[in-house]
């Protein structure tokens, strides 16, 4: 067995009270599987403009390209946005996915949950990153697929998962994924 894996996780949502945000902290906290968890903050990278490489790289672009590159894997959680992801998350791919040549996604095991007040679980939402992710080369888990609706009435007021079922799906979501990263890393 390697060492633990370091898992980046983003969140395609920047409000304080998101619902998906609320689900990975619960997620993390279910303390599933031995893996270490670092959340990108990707609310402060400046929209992917070509012009800016080079000379005039932005700070928050070099330090999010370094924090991907250092890690072992990717958790992606993330809301719909008119049935496809938020920029804000669309925004984080492009910036760590150049600049051309230097792709830095490239090869790290992922995994996406997707996360919705309605019914759909924001399936759109999470089929377009998938998209992203096969130019990008994650090897992305494709079972057990996490698309999470009813998201307003998982938790409770401190925010932690009401439902025994719901923790149950998510420790072994949580360990087919630190499966799936060591699979990726032997290969
Ligand atoms: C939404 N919402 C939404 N929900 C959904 O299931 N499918 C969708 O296509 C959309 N579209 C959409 C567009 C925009 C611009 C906003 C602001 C919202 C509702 C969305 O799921 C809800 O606001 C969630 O609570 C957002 O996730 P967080 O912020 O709670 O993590």
């Amino acid at each position: 067995m390697s060492s633990v894996a370091n898992v980046i996780v983003l969140v395609g949502s920047l409000r304080k009270e998101s619902l998906s945000r609320k689900l990975v902290n619960s997620v993390i906290a279910l303390n599933a599987a031995p893996l270490k968890y670092e959340i990108a903050e990707i609310g402060n990278l400046p929209l992917y403009n070509q012009d800016l490489e080079g000379e005039n790289l932005p700070a928050t672009w070099a330090a999010f390209r370094r924090q991907v590159k250092s890690a072992d894997a990717v958790l992606f959680v993330t809301p719909e946005y008119n049935r496809s992801v938020p920029g804000c998350l669309k925004n984080a791919l492009d910036v760590a996915s150049r600049p051309y040549g230097s792709n830095t996604w490239d090869g790290k095991p992922g995994a996406v949950i997707s996360v919705s007040p309605g019914s759909l679980g924001a399936f759109g939402a999470n089929h377009h990153l998938r998209q992203a992710l096969v130019f990008l080369n994650v090897p992305t888990m494709q079972q057990p697929e996490a698309y999470i609706g009813g998201a307003v009435n998982l938790f409770d007021a401190e925010g932690k998962l009401i439902q025994d079922s719901t923790r149950e799906f998510f420790r072994k979501f949580v360990q087919s994924f630190a499966a799936w990263i060591e699979t990726i890393r032997k290969r």
